[in-house]
């Protein structure tokens, strides 16, 4: 299963979602990747912690790939690179991704994505990819790639009208390149049981029939620790609410 978290709004929860989200199924023995095509590279930091920087072989030099003809290619596969946890592999961000995508996008790689990860299909149960805020190459290439999509929402009235928009741009991708694609669902951020607006933002998109996923991620400030130490929350604290709350989405998208 290949399953894209996309939101082209900016922090959302995007990376977040896709780390702990591979943690699990990386911890439940599900061999398990994740593709971070943000030049950001903030999947690459919360897997990897200090070790990220200057990370190689990364996703540039994949991309790069295609755009020169040389003798000896490096096999997509010495790109998936092993994380500190047990069967967790990560193929990691560059800040070149961003110098690298105006060519790419010239020469007509968009497919290039969904060319290498199919060649590692036998080699992983599950692949997160992580995607950057904005609807460019490396997102649709990630939508091209994909089997699901995930989209993160964080509860706020300006993100909700821009849902729109997004899901008619991942139809428009499905009718045109990848008919496998399913959206689903979209997971609620970030959620503030108590405060009556965010509820009132969900009930409405489930009223207007939203792909609303049921199990809804509250607002933890251990989050920030989870980033800082490098550990996704199954691992700084597997009793915690919000950790809890992860195993029920992923145990809802029926990976478990
Ligand atoms: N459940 C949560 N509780 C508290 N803070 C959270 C939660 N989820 C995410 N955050 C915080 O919100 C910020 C944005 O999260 P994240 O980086 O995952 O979003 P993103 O959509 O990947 O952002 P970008 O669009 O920049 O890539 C981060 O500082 C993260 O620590
Ligand atoms: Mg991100």
């Amino acid at each position: 299963m290949k399953r894209v978290v996309f939101n082209q709004k900016g922090g959302v929860g995007k990376s977040t979602i896709t780390c702990n989200l591979a943690a699990i199924s990386a911890n439940n023995g599900l061999r398990t990747l994740v593709v971070d095509l943000d030049p950001q590279g903030n999947s690459t930091h919360y897997l990897m912690g200090a070790a990220a920087e200057g990370i190689e072989p990364n996703l540039a030099d994949l991309f790069e790939q295609t755009l020169t003809i040389r003798f000896e290619q490096r096999a997509t596969a010495d790109h998936a690179l092993p994380t500190p946890f047990e069967h967790l592999y990560l193929m990691a961000s560059s800040p070149r991704l961003e110098e690298l995508m105006g060519k790419l996008e010239s020469r007509y790689k968009i497919y290039k994505l969904r060319d290498a990860l199919a060649e590692l299909d036998d080699q992983f149960d599950q692949i997160y990819i992580d995607t950057p805020p904005a609807m460019n190459f490396f997102t649709r290439s990630a939508l091209i790639a994909a089997d699901a999509c995930l989209i993160p929402f964080d509860c706020d009235d300006f993100s909700r009208r821009a849902l729109y928009a997004l899901l008619e741009n991942v139809e428009e991708i499905r009718t045109d390149h990848n008919q496998a694609l399913q959206v689903e669902g979209i997971v609620v951020n970030q959620f503030q049981a108590r405060a009556s607006l965010p509820q009132k933002l969900v009930d409405d998109l489930l009223a207007e029939g939203l792909p609303i996923l049921p199990t809804y991620l509250s607002s933890s400030v251990r989050i920030r620790e989870s980033h800082q130490t490098a550990k996704p929350m199954i691992h700084l604290d597997p009793r915690h609410k919000l950790t809890q709350e992860y195993l029920a989405l992923h145990a809802r998208l029926g990976m478990a």
